[in-house]
C-alpha cells in the first residue's frame, strides 16, 4: 500500500522538505578544497538542528548496522551512503554527493546533489548534468494515473544511450512518515510496470549514475557503497508531490 497524504500531512511534508533543501543548499556552500567530510557532516548536524529538525540518517538501522553520520557525503566513486571522515579531505577535481534527509514534526524530507570541488573535466561535468537532467525527466512523469515505471523508464531511456552505468542496487522510494515507504522507484525498467500513482503520494526520485559499469560494492564499514570499477558516480534526488496537475518538487531551498 502506497500512503496517500492528507492536506494536513502534505503541509508538514512541505516544511520538512524545505528544511532538507535549505540544509542541502547551505552544506553545499561549505564544500571547498581542503575540508574533510567529518567537518562537513558536523556542519550538517548543526544546520539541521538550527531548523529544529533531526537527521533521519543518524542512527538509522538496517539489521544490526547503525548509520553513524548525520548526512551522507559520498566522494568520487562512492555512489551513496558515504560516512563523514577526518581522512576524507576534499581536493581540487573531486566530486561529492551531499545527501540530506531530515525528520521534522514526524515527516521526512530527502534530497541530494552531486557537486564539483573546484574545476572538473568536461566528461565529469557531463555526468553530473546528465544525472540531474535524468532526475528532472523522471520527476516530469510523477503524475496521477502514470505508473512508477513511467519514471523509471524516463531515467533509463535518457541515460542508457550515453553508455553510463545505471545503479541497480539502490532505488528511489516513497517517503513520508518513514524514510523508505512504498513504492520502490528503480532507475530502469519498462514503462508499463509498477503501481499507479495518485495525487497525495510523495516520492523520493533519485537517479544514481556512473561513468563506468553499474556494479557497486559495500565497504567493510557496512554502509559505504562504491562503484566496483572505481568509476566516478553522481546522484541527484528530490522529494516530489504527485498532484492531479504538474508534479511539485517539495525540496526547493528558500535560502
Ligand atoms: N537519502 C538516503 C536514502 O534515500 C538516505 C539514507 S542514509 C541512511 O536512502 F544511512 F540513513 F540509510
Ligand atoms: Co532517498
Amino acid at each position: 500500500m502506497i500512503p496517500v497524504k492528507s492536506v494536513g500531512e502534505i503541509g508538514v511534508m512541505r516544511e520538512a522538505c524545505a528544511i532538507a533543501a535549505n540544509v542541502l543548499e547551505l552544506l553545499c556552500r561549505a564544500v571547498e578544497v581542503g575540508v574533510n567530510t567529518y567537518d562537513l557532516d558536523q556542519e550538517g548536524k548543526r544546520l539541521i538542528a538550527s531548523y529544529g529538525a533531526k537527521s533521519a540518517c543518524f542512527q538509522y538501522r538496517a539489521g544490526s548496522r547503525v548509520f553513524p553520520s548525520h548526512t551522507c557525503l559520498s566522494v568520487n566513486d562512492v555512489i551513496v551512503h558515504g560516512i563523514g571522515s577526518l581522512n576524507t579531505v576534499l581536493k581540487q577535481g573531486d566530486i561529492i554527493t551531499v545527501d540530506v534527509c531530515v525528520e521534522y514534526k514526524g515527516f521526512i524530507g530527502d534530497n541530494a546533489r552531486t557537486i564539483a570541488v573546484g574545476e572538473i573535466p568536461d566528461t565529469t561535468r557531463q555526468l553530473l548534468e546528465a544525472t540531474q537532467e535524468a532526475l528532472f525527466l523522471g520527476i516530469s512523469e510523477a503524475r496521477a494515473g502514470n505508473r512508477v515505471g513511467f519514471i523509471s523508464n524516463a531515467v533509463e531511456s535518457f541515460i542508457r544511450p550515453k553508455g553510463y552505468g545505471i545503479v541497480r542496487d539502490f532505488v528511489g522510494h516513497g517517503v513520508g512518515r518513514s524514510m523508505h515507504e512504498e513504492p520502490q522507484i528503480p532507475n530502469f525498467g519498462p514503462r508499463k510496470s509498477g503501481a499507479k500513482l495518485r495525487a497525495g503520494m510523495t516520492l523520493a526520485i533519485e537517479p544514481m549514475i556512473a561513468l563506468g559499469r553499474h556494479q557497486v560494492e559495500i565497504l567493510p564499514d557496512g554502509w559505504t557503497a562504491r562503484m566496483k570499477d572505481r568509476s566516478l558516480s553522481a546522484h541527484f534526488e528530490h522529494t516530489v508531490l504527485v498532484t492531479n496537475g504538474e508534479p511539485e518538487i517539495l525540496t526547493v531551498p528558500t535560502v
